[in-house]
């Protein structure tokens, strides 16, 4: 029984968006090149070919062995590389800013157009250490200790794995390598999932992201526009069980096409497979294409991803306003002490955050993340739609304008961050629970002072918590 299918063009509809305001273009079709055996350069080789300093590490997370591609700061020409080995002073430590793809998706999103075409070079520019993250089951996370990247066990996983189990470790590996006490981190789409999702379970990690940019933040799913998704999500249990029946613990859409689970999710995706969403996506903001976007995107996506993923976006959408474990029917009782799957509980989450979405965007749409941003009750996030009508999901990785829309906007508010917060202190202690003690204590004491002053100066000085 085969454990795979190709599904370029199916649930890759989860990473893209569709045609948003009802113009249908003609699908562009483009052929990846990878399909030719032809192997793209790793995000490190590319961004080392521009001429910045580049490392690749190797985070063991739980067995899965996820690579991280570290862009040291800014690209140096050849006379500044002789400067520096001249000089004998230690280059300034950089502020670490750590980088997670969405579902489908991989490290290389954020270096395959180059730089002033995506974002890691402008972060690097900017004065940050920037760490490309790698997923379980991505392009560059396929490797595990015991089980092949084939085998059902590998596959074994969801989101909320990765947000309670990866990320975390991700974090360590990052703040240790850089000795800072906390770090920037972007998501686009499952990579804010899994923050929402760490920040849940793990509140102990809270004290170590200094921000979350959150880039097409998904959380709440009922809205979702997307034909295929919506589809999806109204026929949860056919599919569920027709995936069952098949033995399909994944999808890929890196082995040349295999027809028969094609045929049969085409029988139910009937909307979706009467169009190519893989091209679709990137052929529909049209004002946001550009020459080659196609061919390079071709090349590096869509990835292989598990069918537990999907489902459990899958639940999330049919629940609507909810975020919430994966729904394991029977096993529920024993696994949660519960009948039905536990709401995440975002309320007391302390991370501070800016969503920034897209009005174009059909999977994750403006009205699901601002009542999703509603259960930040401790720490709202910041809003902010991006200032260009047909802006959808995939456009924030591949639109020809995201410097001006996506990268400037963040570069902007990490200043001002700055400027308020001051900088990183240096110091990993290694401890996450002595450091939200001891951070808690802070609070505490300026709870107290100000508490003091309002005594002093009257109301209004204090909000409650
Ligand atoms: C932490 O960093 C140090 C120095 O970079 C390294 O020797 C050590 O193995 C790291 N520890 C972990 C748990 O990664
Ligand atoms: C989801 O819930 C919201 C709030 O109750 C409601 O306005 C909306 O119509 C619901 N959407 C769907 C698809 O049921
Ligand atoms: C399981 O849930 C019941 C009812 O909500 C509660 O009384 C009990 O303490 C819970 N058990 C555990 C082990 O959490």
């Amino acid at each position: 029984m085969t454990s795979s299918s190709s599904v370029v063009g199916v649930l890759v509809a989860l990473l893209c968006a569709a045609l948003e305001d009802g113009t249908a273009l003609e699908p562009l079709i483009v052929t990846p090149p990878y399909l030719f055996g032809e192997e793209p350069p790793t995000p490190s080789a590319l961004a080392a070919s521009y001429g910045y300093p580049t490392e690749e590490h190797e985070v063991d997370s739980d067995g899965y062995l996820l690579t991280l591609f570290r862009i040291k700061g800014p690209a140096q020409d050849e006379g500044q590389k002789g400067k520096r080995k001249a000089s004998t002073a230690e280059p300034p430590a950089l502020e670490p800013f750590i980088l997670h793809h969405g579902m489908a998706g991989n490290a290389a999103e954020w270096v395959m157009f180059g730089p002033g075409k995506s974002l890691a070079y402008a972060l690097a520019d900017a004065g940050f250490d920037v760490w490309l993250a790698s997923g379980r089951g991505s392009k560059y996370g396929k490797k595990h200790v015991q089980h092949a990247a084939d085998s059902d066990e590998f596959w074994d996983f969801s989101w909320h794995d990765q947000g309670a189990v990866d990320l975390p470790n991700i974090v360590d590996f990052v703040l240790n390598a850089t000795n800072f006490k906390q770090t920037w981190y972007a998501g686009h789409s499952m990579g804010n999932t899994i923050m929402f999702v760490m920040n849940a379970v793990r509140p102990e990690y809270d004290s170590r992201i200094r921000h979350h940019f959150a880039l097409a933040p998904t959380g709440f799913m009922g809205r979702v526009k997307n034909p295929s998704v919506v589809d999806f999500k109204n026929k949860l249990a056919q599919t569920v069980e027709l995936w069952d029946s098949l033995g399909l613990t994944h999808f890929s859409s890196e082995t040349p096409l295999l027809s028969t689970p094609r045929a049969a999710l085409c029988a139910i995706f009937k909307d979706t497979c009467k169009q190519n969403f893989f091209f679709d996506t990137f052929g529909s903001d049209e004002k946001q294409s550009f020459e080659g976007q196609a061919e390079i995107t071709g090349a590096y996506l869509p990835g292989d991803f598990s069918v537990r993923q999907v489902v459990h976006y899958g639940q999330i959408a049919a629940a609507n306003e909810s975020f919430r474990r994966f729904d394991f029917g029977t096993a529920n009782q024993e696994l949660y002490n519960s009948t039905t799957a536990p709401e995440y509980d975002m309320s007391r989450v302390t991370v501070p955050a800016t969503f920034m979405y897209g009005a174009g965007d059909v999977l994750t749409v403006p009205e699901d993340v601002v009542a999703f941003s509603k259960l930040f009750r401790a720490s709202p996030p910041a809003l902010h739609q991006v200032p260009f009508k047909l802006f959808n999901h995939g456009d924030f990785i591949t639109a020809r304008d995201q410097h001006k829309y996506v990268h400037q906007p963040v570069l902007a508010h990490a200043r001002h961050i700055r400027e308020k917060t001051g900088f990183i202190p240096r110091g990993y202690s290694g401890s996450p629970a002595a450091e939200e003690k001891e951070m808690k204590k802070t609070k505490r004491k300026l709870q107290a002072w100000l508490n003091s002053k309002t005594a002093r100066e009257g109301p209004n000085m204090v909000h409650e918590e």
